[in-house]
């Protein structure tokens, strides 16, 4: 069947990347063009969740492709591709890797979409970010990552278990790199408006915090293959609910900060308010003196990190 437009196209049929579509169709949200390098992968997956529709009772659309030329029309282009770590990979082999994929998808995407937006959900996530941005020219505005909802939800999801109440009703903000370094902001966690500090004391927070910095890696510890799906695929469906109703809505997501924050011009965990033209604003909310630090301590790590990229790429250029 045709995809209608608004549609959203997205790299990377695995796991995150199926579990995407799921969500945008089941919801409502858009149409989907899945696509991956695997022949027949994104093809089957496609006609599996469409045999899903009657009984979901979803009146959207997805199709699967192995052909870049089918993007042309995306709105937006979820770039899920990628390879995970495998046993005796270095870390500088996966970041090698994972950038030579998402070199190879930006420059058919700027071919094939150019006015399109771009969210980056591969790994390493600022620094794939940073390198998408560069490869396709967009305007940085165009192009963002998927990581602060992902990181916040499971912040949510801790502090609801803790006090035994709906995650709905519980509120939290992280920001900064996505990893190890990564700033839960408990100053700004509610539950049903009320500061989390006044229901749970310092220390558990502390474990809480914990625990969210090591969200990823519990779920990969668990899973012994693979990494997460379910829950980004979430926060990738809400960050494009967010741009295609143009809500205007501010989400922590991985954007270009310049000015805010300090930051000199940098991709970096924040608040941003996202619609129709993608990220509209960067949104500062006030720090205290610990979470400064904190933010400043992660932005170096991502700085780092781009140094380390962009030798990387000179050496294997
Ligand atoms: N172009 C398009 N797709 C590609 C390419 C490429 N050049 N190279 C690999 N792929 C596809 C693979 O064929 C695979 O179907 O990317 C998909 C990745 O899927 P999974 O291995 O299931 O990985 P997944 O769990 O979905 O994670 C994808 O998201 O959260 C991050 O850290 C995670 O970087 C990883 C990414």
């Amino acid at each position: 069947m045709k995809l209608r437009q608004p549609f959203v196209a997205v790299i990377g049929a695995g796991q995150v990347g199926a579990t995407t579509a799921q969500r945008l169709l089941e919801k409502g949200i858009a149409d989907v063009l899945l696509f991956d390098v695997v022949e027949g992968m994104p093809q089957g997956k496609a006609l599996d969740l469409m045999e899903a529709a009657p009984i979901e009772g979803h009146d959207r659309r997805v199709t699967g492709t192995n052909r870049y030329e089918d993007l042309r029309g995306a709105e937006i282009v979820v770039v899920t591709a990628g390879l995970p770590r495998k046993p005796g990979m270095t870390r500088e082999d996966l970041l090698t890797m994972n950038a030579k994929i998402i070199r190879e998808v930006c420059l058919n995407v700027k071919a094939q979409a150019p006015d399109s937006k771009l969210i980056i959900v591969t790994n390493p996530l600022d620094l794939m970010t940073h390198l998408a941005q560069k490869v396709t020219g967009f305007p940085h505005e165009r192009v963002f990552g998927m990581a602060g909802v992902l990181d916040a939800a499971r912040m949510r999801y801790f502090i609801a278990e803790r006090l035994e109440v709906t995650p709905k009703d519980v509120e939290a903000v992280v920001l900064g790199g996505h990893g190890d370094l990564m700033v839960p902001v408990s100053s700004h966690s509610k539950v049903s408006g009320c500061p989390v500090r006044d229901r749970i004391p310092a220390s558990e927070m502390a474990k809480i915090e914990q625990r969210t910095r090591d969200g990823g890696a519990e779920i990969v510890a668990l899973l012994k293959t693979g990494s997460a799906f379910y829950a980004p695929a979430s926060s990738v469906a809400e960050m494009v609910d967010a741009i295609l109703k143009d809500r205007k809505k501010a989400l922590p997501l991985c954007a270009f900060v310049k000015g805010a924050y300090g930051l000199d011009g940098v991709y970096f965990g924040v608040p941003a308010q996202l619609g129709r033209q993608g990220v509209e604003k960067v949104v500062e909310i006030p720090l205290d003196e610990a979470e400064k630090k904190a933010m400043a301590l992660s932005a170096n790590k991502v700085k780092q990190g781009i140094e380390e990229l962009e030798r990387l790429l000179a050496v294997s250029a």
